[in-house]
C-alpha cells in the first residue's frame, strides 16, 4: 500500500511587523488586552505590492529545497487560500508558471482557515491513488488586505504568510488519517460580504471587510475542534497519550489550550505562534510545522496532529508521522 509524507517545508513572512504597540496608535485597544484575549504580540503584513503569489512562491522555493527535489519533479500544486492574487487563473497555476514547474495539476480551493488541511487531504488522495507522485501543497494568505483596519474587533487577530510543504509516496505512513467539515449554517458569524457574483461593486470600499462575530465563533471552535481531535485519533487506532506533538490553527491562545486540555496534553507539547505570526488564515499550521521542524522540536518519525477551524465553518484534521 502507498502512503503520503512530507518530505519537506518551507514558510514565508513579509517583512513589515505591526506590533500590538503599532495598533494602539490606530484603534481603541490595548497590548494587554489583546495578548490576554488572543495571545497575539505581533504580526506580519504584506507590502501593498506583495500578493499571495509572491510569497507561495518563496515559501515553495524553500520546502523544494528542504525536500531536496528538482522544480520538474513536481507534478500536482495546491494551494489552499482565500485571499488570491485573482479570481482567476488560480493561484497555483500562477505559482507553477513563475518556479518553471512543468505543466501539470494546478488548483487552488478555498477553505478559509482550514484550507492547508482541506489542501493536504487531497493531496494525500492523489498520491494514494498513483495520480500524483510529487505534490506542493500550500497555505497562504494576504488577510490583512481583507480588513478593516479601523474595526478593533478583527484587526488585531490577523497576519499574512505563507507555508508550503512537499509532499511524496512513502512505503509506510506518512499521513495516517485525515478528516474534514463544513456547516455553513453559521455563514453569518465568519465571512467576508464581496464576491465574484455577490457585491463585487462593493470590492475596495469600506462596507467590503471581514465580518465576525468573535465570541460565537469562538464557542463553536472550541467544541468542533476538541471533538475533531478525538474523531481523528480513533479513526487511525491512536490513544491521545501516544501523540508527540499538536500543531493547531493558530487564531487564539485561548482555542488551543482548550483543544490541549481535551487531548491531556501539556502546552509544551503544542507548537505556538500565534504570538509572532497572529491568525494567518489557511498558512497558520504549515508555519507552525516549519517552524517547530527547523528550530528542532519536531523530529522525524514522530506523531503529529495538526487542525484547523474557519469560516464557514470548514475544520479539519490531519494525523502524521513526519
Ligand atoms: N481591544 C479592546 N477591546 C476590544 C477589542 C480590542 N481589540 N475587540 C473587542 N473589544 C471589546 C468588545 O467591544 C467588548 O466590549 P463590551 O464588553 O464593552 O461590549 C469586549 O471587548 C469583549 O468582546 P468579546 O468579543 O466578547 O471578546 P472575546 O473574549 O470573545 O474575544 C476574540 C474576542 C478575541 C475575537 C475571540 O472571540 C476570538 O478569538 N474568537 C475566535 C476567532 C476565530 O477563531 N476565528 C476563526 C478563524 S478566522 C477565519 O476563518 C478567517
Amino acid at each position: 500500500m502507498t502512503y503520503s509524507r512530507i518530505v519537506g517545508t518551507g514558510r514565508y513572512l513579509p517583512e513589515r511587523i505591526v506590533t500590538n504597540a503599532d495598533l494602539e496608535k490606530i484603534v481603541d485597544t490595548s497590548d494587554e488586552w489583546i495578548r490576554t484575549r488572543t495571545g497575539v504580540e505581533r504580526r506580519h503584513v504584506v507590502a501593498e505590492d506583495e500578493t499571495t503569489s509572491d510569497m507561495c512562491v518563496e515559501a515553495a522555493k524553500t520546502a523544494i529545497k528542504d525536500a531536496g527535489i528538482d522544480f520538474a519533479d513536481i507534478d500536482l500544486v495546491i494551494t489552499g487560500t482565500t485571499s488570491p492574487d485573482l479570481i482567476f487563473p488560480n493561484v497555483s497555476t500562477l505559482i507553477q508558471h513563475r518556479l518553471g514547474i512543468p505543466a501539470c495539476t494546478a488548483f487552488s480551493l478555498e477553505a478559509a482557515c482550514t484550507g492547508f488541511i482541506y489542501a493536504l487531504t487531497l493531496a494525500d488522495k492523489f498520491i494514494r491513488l498513483g495520480d500524483a507522485k510529487c505534490a506542493l501543497v500550500i497555505g497562504a494568505e494576504c488577510i490583512t488586505k481583507l480588513m478593516d483596519w479601523s474595526d478593533r474587533n478583527t484587526c488585531v487577530l490577523f497576519g499574512d504568510g505563507a507555508g508550503a510543504v512537499i509532499v511524496k509516496p512513502s512505503d509506510e505512513p506518512g499521513i495516517m488519517s485525515c478528516h474534514l467539515g463544513a456547516d455553513g449554517q453559521y455563514r453569518d458569524l465568519l465571512y467576508y460580504p464581496v464576491g465574484a457574483s455577490n457585491q463585487l461593486a462593493k470590492a475596495g470600499t469600506d462596507e467590503a471587510a471581514i465580518q465576525m462575530t468573535g465570541s460565537e465563533v469562538f464557542k463553536v471552535a472550541v467544541k468542533t475542534l476538541g471533538g475533531i481531535a478525538a474523531e481523528t485519533l480513533e479513526k487511525a487506532g491512536i490513544d491521545k497519550s501516544e501523540l508527540d506533538w499538536l500543531i493547531p490553527h493558530q487564531a487564539n491562545i485561548r482555542i488551543i489550550q482548550a483543544t490541549a486540555k481535551r487531548l491531556d496534553l501539556p502546552m509544551e507539547k503544542v507548537i505556538l505562534t500565534v504570538q509572532d505570526h497572529g491568525n494567518t488564515s489557511a498558512a497558520s499550521v504549515p508555519m507552525a510545522l516549519d517552524v517547530g521542524i527547523r528550530d528542532g522540536r519536531v523530529e522525524k518519525g514522530q506523531l503529529i496532529l495538526m487542525e484547523a477551524f474557519g469560516g464557514g465553518f470548514t475544520w479539519g484534521s490531519v494525523l502524521m508521522r513526519l
